[in-house]
């Protein structure tokens, strides 16, 4: 498509501004333009890496491209914002990352992904792909749990698909970047890149994992969605990783002592990899027999290193190879305190049981059911997973308090958004109440430095919108 005619016809004014800027910066005529939506996740917390189901939906806030391939194997990515600047790097074999934090890796983790599956599977040599120039910009709040980077490694796969003229499914491609991102240093699930895809206008989706399945589930009429970001910030690529990667390996290492368990029980192997794989249809036991061995599989007092190790039957430091080790090489903190095993197993199985409660309400049109669920949800990610914070408990009780029926953390936690249900003829006096109590008065009286966190509103309405993909025809009438 022509730039001239993207800028002149289209009405969508971010487009026009990156496109005008575009132009300024490159000299290629011929671009096509990409989106990528962020995601707010309604219930279902810290449950996908353990390949429990998840019920997110994709939002309309987004990051937009103006994008044109390049015959060469260079990629070109400037901010429209110019503060980030741009970066550069070339296509090949293994993509060198950059430093911690930097935001060219998310670009890379996506182009180096499709690398690796293309190299497996012998379907295009990287030899045989070219890079590409783009202008991006982005509305999603940045490290405040509503995917934003998610948002742009799908995005950037998008580009290299775009400026390549190759298809790729959904489906393969939700799975594929969800890998890709431990490019970066997260041992994430795959929620954020599969809400970021298969996102559905009026819809949430219920996503199940091995394998990927997405049910969509209408909202139903009169009540909507409010994300409310906390305004303390928690980027996945510092202290909140660490955090964050500690909850993942913790699950590893309860589900490697429940495995045992049944083991021992049974004498006989399970195949058991994550939490997820405990059902009565795979594991070939009743629900009774199942929750008799889970009764007993781990207690609640924390766990040391040595007490881990002599069950599975390794040395502490084959616990820490096996378990503990991070993306870049590095081990993960051993906790003075020891770890919560027992905590984060309980949170999962009863996050995933509401996730498959608040389902079955919204289909009945149970609004005030599936309230009472996100705010137990929210509980547990307090009490149990530890992975919210002061910001997020007091926002989501004033948010209760405002009148929603349902208030929650969405995301990591560790600070960043929380997500609400309101009956959409309450939504204005809400929103007002809200600001007041807690922008207006619990930031200024205890924590005003985050304040200066805010970039354009804090608090807004979301609406379940389409997934990415490269934008077709918008700009003609
Ligand atoms: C982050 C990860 C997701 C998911 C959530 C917690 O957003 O990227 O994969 O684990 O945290 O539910």
């Amino acid at each position: 498509m022509n730039i001239d005619m993207v800028i002149s016809k289209t009405n969508d004014q971010r487009v026009k501004n990156l496109a005008i800027k575009f132009s300024k910066i490159f000299d290629e005529t011929e671009v096509f333009v990409a989106r990528s939506p962020g995601r707010t996740n309604l219930i279902g917390e810290h449950t996908d890496y353990n390949g429990c189901p998840v019920f997110p939906m994709a939002v309309d806030r987004d990051i937009l491209a103006v994008c044109s391939p390049r015959d060469d194997k260079k990629v070109v990515i400037y901010d429209y914002n110019d503060a980030y600047g741009y970066k550069e790097f070339f296509i090949q074999k293994e993509i060198p990352s950059s430093a911690t934090g930097d935001w060219g890796n998310y670009p890379k983790a996506a182009v180096q992904g499709l690398i690796n599956y293309y190299a497996q599977t012998g379907k295009i040599k990287f030899d045989n792909l070219n890079g590409f120039n783009a202008v991006i910009t982005s509305n999603i709040p940045a490290a405040g749990g509503m995917s934003s980077s998610s948002a742009f490694v799908v995005l950037s796969a998008l580009l290299l698909l775009g400026a390549n003229n190759i298809n790729e499914d959904k489906k393969l491609l939700a799975s594929l970047m969800a890998k890709s991102e431990t490019y970066v240093g997260t041992q994430g699930g795959g929620m954020d890149q599969a809400a970021c895809l298969m996102g559905l206008n009026n819809h949430a989706l219920k996503i199940d994992f091995n394998p990927l399945r997405v049910r969509e589930v209408i909202i139903p009429s009169g009540y909507c969605i409010v994300v409310a970001d906390t305004l303390k910030k928690a980027p996945k690529t510092e202290s909140a990783l660490q955090n964050y990667n500690r909850r993942s390996i913790e699950c590893k290492i309860a589900t490697a002592l429940i495995k045992k368990a049944f083991e021992k029980e049974y004498e006989r192997i399970f195949p058991i990899t994550a939490l997820g794989d405990i059902t009565c249809e795979r594991l070939g036991l009743s629900e009774a027999e199942i929750d008799k061995v889970l009764d007993s599989a781990l207690h609640k007092n924390f766990y040391y290193l040595d007490e881990i190790a002599s069950i599975l039957k390794l040395s502490p430091d084959a616990v820490i190879q096996k378990y503990c080790k991070m993306k870049d090489g590095q081990y993960l903190d051993m906790p003075p305190e020891g770890f919560k095993l027992y905590q984060r197993f309980y949170h999962v199985m009863t996050e995933w049981k509401r996730v498959e409660k608040s389902v079955l309400a919204l289909e009945s049109g149970n609004v005030k059911k599936f309230g009472q669920l996100m705010n137990d949800s929210h509980f547990s990610c307090r009490d149990n997973h530890e992975v919210s914070c002061k910001e997020l408990d007091v926002l989501t009780e004033i948010a209760r308090n405002a009148g929603a029926l349902g208030s929650r953390m969405t995301g990591a936690g560790f600070g960043g958004c929380t997500v609400s249900l309101i009956k959409i003829d309450k939504v204005m006096t809400f929103i007002e109440k809200v600001k007041a109590k807690y922008y207006d008065s619990y930031l200024v009286n205890n924590a005003p430095e985050l304040l200066k966190n805010a970039s354009g509103d804090p608090i807004f309405m979301v609406y379940p919108a389409d997934g990415a993909g490269i934008i077709k025809g918008f700009e003609l009438e």
